[in-house]
């Protein structure tokens, strides 16, 4: 063994020189064939309001048909109820789950998809039905890692990222985008993009970047920003910093490809004036995103979904229930602490669930209620109908009743009038 060297910066590290192999240099590769084997899986929320070019957003994203275009699903499977709760927002939260594969490397893919969001007449709830999915998706994960008998891969069904398509109308967040993103900011990695940027010029897009910055900056709202980078080298560090400093991203969605006058083939729209290229950094952000979401950032993004906003969850649902936790992370395993948590969450649920069925109860038995008042309007008025023409009959029937009355009065005027003597018949002369 050679003479231990301290480290510079840290007294406490003492860096040893090995003498032969021991065979941990390989621990990278062993991680990498791990996680090739195992695949990766990663669940992204869409939200924004109808029409903003989400669907194909996620096709050009994935470079995949995720969604058909032509029969739009969710345009087709959605419409606003009007009829019935009109005023409450109905969202549907639809889940696409794909397999990708790239170079033999799997991402199993998860696209939540909050349909309806901001089309129903009051937007005051509507970030409700989302906020719920998210927390329900914690609380599956919490109820699987509390359990005694853990299965030894918890499925993670927590949104890793949180894609909010901004209008791009020029001027400053709407009410609806900052109401939704105060509600969100603290459960997922929100990361704001200025949809169908290809509308704004690219002074008016810069304007508008900034005014959606001051405005989140004004309402305490936080976005995406990964912090373990800062350790990078030079190089990558001056990458991400790129990448980060370019949120809220212009965006422009295409599948559609265009052969330009050099002959290359590339995705884009094109318009009298031009053509926009999706791919060009010149043309839009669109190739920030998918560096952040899928090249430089995914891990981070599942890192602080895991270590920081799934945590806080958690730690604040467990003081909800009052159970406290220690000053030191990493206690020592209670069991019965455990059982505690675990029966704490179990009662929750259940309570949850009642308060569920009750509301469900409460819903059917108004709405059986208003359908028995209908019939028993219905009847009031099928039976006013019926009296109305029975009176009409006996009235009828009186009348007839008079006449015929006045009729047999008039006979027997005429039975008991004395009989006129009858003329006289000259007898009839006999034919021979
Ligand atoms: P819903 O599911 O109904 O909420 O719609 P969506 O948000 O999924 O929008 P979708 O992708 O269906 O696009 C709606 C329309 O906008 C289609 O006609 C698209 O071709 C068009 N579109 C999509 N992305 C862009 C874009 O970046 N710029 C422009 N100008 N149009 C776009």
């Amino acid at each position: 063994t050679q003479a231990a060297t301290p480290v510079d910066s840290d007294p406490k590290i003492i860096r040893r020189k090995l003498n032969g192999y021991v065979g941990f240099a390989n621990l990278p590769k062993q991680w990498h064939r791990k996680s090739i084997r195992r695949g990766f899986n990663f669940n992204l929320m869409v939200v924004g309001e109808k029409g903003l070019g989400k669907s194909t957003l996620m096709n050009t994203l994935f470079n995949k048909d995720l969604y058909d275009l032509n029969t739009h699903e969710s345009q087709m499977k959605f419409d606003v109820d009007i009829t019935e709760d009109s005023l409450t927002p109905s969202i549907r939260i639809d889940t696409l789950n794909t397999e990708i594969e790239e170079n033999n490397v799997k991402l199993n893919l998860s696209i939540i998809d909050c349909v309806g969001f901001g089309s129903s007449i009051d937007l005051t709830n509507s970030w409700k039905p989302i906020v719920d999915e998210i927390d329900s998706r914690f609380d599956s994960f919490l109820e699987a890692e509390t359990k005694i008998n853990r299965s030894s891969s918890i499925q993670d069904n927590r949104i890793h990222a949180l894609l909010y398509f901004i209008e791009p109308t020029g001027h400053c967040l709407k009410p609806l985008d900052i109401n939704f993103m105060k509600q969100v900011h603290e459960k997922v990695n929100l990361i704001p993009i200025v949809a169908k940027s290809d509308i704004l010029t690219e002074t008016e897009i810069q304007d508008f970047k900034s005014k959606i910055l001051q405005d989140l900056n004004n309402q305490n709202i936080k976005i995406f920003n990964p912090i373990s980078y800062e350790n990078d080298d030079e190089e990558t560090k001056m990458m991400n910093h790129d990448i980060i400093s370019k949120i809220p991203y212009a965006i422009v969605g295409s599948n559609n490809l265009i052969k330009l006058n050099d002959g290359r083939l590339v995705r884009g729209r094109s318009y009298p004036w031009g053509i926009i290229e999706i791919d060009n950094e010149q043309h839009c952000d669109f190739i920030k995103l998918r560096q952040l979401l899928i090249r430089n950032f995914m891990e981070e993004l599942k890192d602080l979904t895991s270590k920081k906003l799934y945590e806080n969850y958690r730690s604040n649902k467990l003081a909800k229930m009052g159970i406290l936790q220690d000053d030191s992370v990493f206690k020592e395993f209670d069991p019965i602490l455990k059982q505690e948590e675990e029966k704490k969450l179990h009662e929750a649920k259940l309570a949850n669930l009642e308060n569920q069925m009750k509301q469900i109860f409460q819903q059917k038995v108004s709405r059986e209620e208003k359908k028995l008042q209908e019939t028993e309007a219905d009847l009031f008025s099928k039976h006013k109908e019926m009296r109305d023409k029975l009176l009409k009959q006996i009235k009828m029937l009186e009348e007839k009743k008079k006449e015929l009355e006045s009729n047999s009065k008039l006979i027997d005027q005429q039975i008991h009038q004395p009989q006129q003597p009858q003329p006289m018949q000259s007898p009839q002369l006999q034919q021979p």
